[in-house]
């Protein structure tokens, strides 16, 4: 394997040093993310203010961080991590897997066995709660069980995306507003990441029932067009895909006791297609997820409502308006479920 030149910028040293200082360390992860050793989730005590503001920019920035633990974490010990960050409170909205440990509300239990955990969960490149206004400020995700043979995640840099793509896109991209196809929310394609100010892509491609582009040269919006909405998805399925040998996305892969936490903002992710392979050929993999409360509504630009009524009507025009399920189908030749 190549070994690839980050397009981040080293760790800030005086971030680095604050962590230092508290007894853990960070370093970088190429291409993308950070690992941090030596930071105990198991104490109760919350590490310092400008600690968790340290690693919270890093994260911002690198898009995630491992936590390397010496010991297995406690659902317990997960869940109060996740709360460091963000919007700093829990925000589920998910099923609960009658496994899920004391049936916690704020776990999502997923696994390659439905008996442990449940199956084939976000296949295609997404950000989590796209249905939501603010949808969450992070994810953390708790490797119970890594399985043997591998099955992790796939992370792509949201911002590095961006200023990979050709200028004609950059400009029209501005310009779309996707439409969340289970609650009618609008988000930008586009928006400026709340942190580092770093202007990032965003779309679900398995959960957008309609695109809504502002004309160039005049006020109004059109919707795009089933072929269109279909090479736009393509588009960018295409463009996190390139991070992979481009130096923008990684297919990570959980070691015991690893605990990943994201910003929700700065990178999109998918499960590994080995993720969803069979137990007999994989082993056995079981991960808890968990969902932190936004801090601020992702709003779409040009005066556009946070909210449409994509169940209802169209009242755009001529063009893609679908709700409900996984939304417009841009490839019937994948897996889609949110
Ligand atoms: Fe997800």
């Amino acid at each position: 394997m190549t070994k690839q030149t980050s397009r981040l910028p080293p760790i800030d040293e005086t971030r680095a040093a604050l962590i230092e200082g508290h007894g853990a360390r960070i370093t970088p992860l190429e291409p993308i993310g950070a690992q941090v050793s030596g930071l105990d989730l198991t104490a109760r005590d919350a590490p310092p203010p400008e600690v968790v503001a340290a690693l919270e920019y890093e994260m911002a920035l690198r898009g995630f961080l491992v936590f390397k633990n010496e010991t297995e974490l406690s659902p317990e010990d997960f869940l109060r991590a996740s709360c460091l960050f963000g919007g700093r409170e829990l925000h589920s909205t998910h099923g609960v897997h009658p496994q899920t440990p004391g049936g916690n509300p704020h776990i999502f239990r997923l696994s390659n066995d439905e008996r442990h955990g449940i199956p084939d969960v976000g296949p295609q490149w997404h950000n989590d709660g796209s249905f939501l206004p603010a949808t969450f400020s992070h994810s953390g995700y708790h490797i119970i069980r890594p399985a043997e043979n591998g099955g992790g995640t796939h992370f792509a840099h949201q911002g590095l995306a961006y200023q990979a793509l050709p200028q004609d896109l950059k400009e029209r991209w501005q310009r779309l507003s996707s439409v969340n196809s289970a609650s009618g929310v609008v988000h930008p394609l586009v928006h400026e990441h709340p942190l580092t100010g770093q202007k990032c892509i965003w779309l679900h491609l398995g959960m957008t029932g309609a695109v809504l582009e502002k004309l160039p040269d005049r006020d109004g919006f059109r919707l795009l067009h089933a072929d269109e909405l279909k090479e736009l998805c393509h588009a960018y399925n295409d463009i996190l895909n390139a991070g992979l040998t481009d130096g923008y996305a990684v297919a990570f892969e959980y070691s015991e006791n690893d605990c990943v936490f994201i910003d929700n903002l700065a990178v999109a992710h998918r499960a590994s297609p080995e993720a969803h392979m069979p137990v007999a050929q994989q082993g056995l993999r079981i991960m808890h997820r968990s969902t932190v409360k936004g801090v601020q509504d992702l709003a779409p630009g040009f005066d556009l409502p946070q909210h449409v009524a994509i169940d209802g009507p169209n009242p755009v025009g001529e063009g893609v308006w679908q709700g409900g399920g996984v939304g417009f189908r841009w490839d019937d030749g994948i897996r889609m479920r949110n």
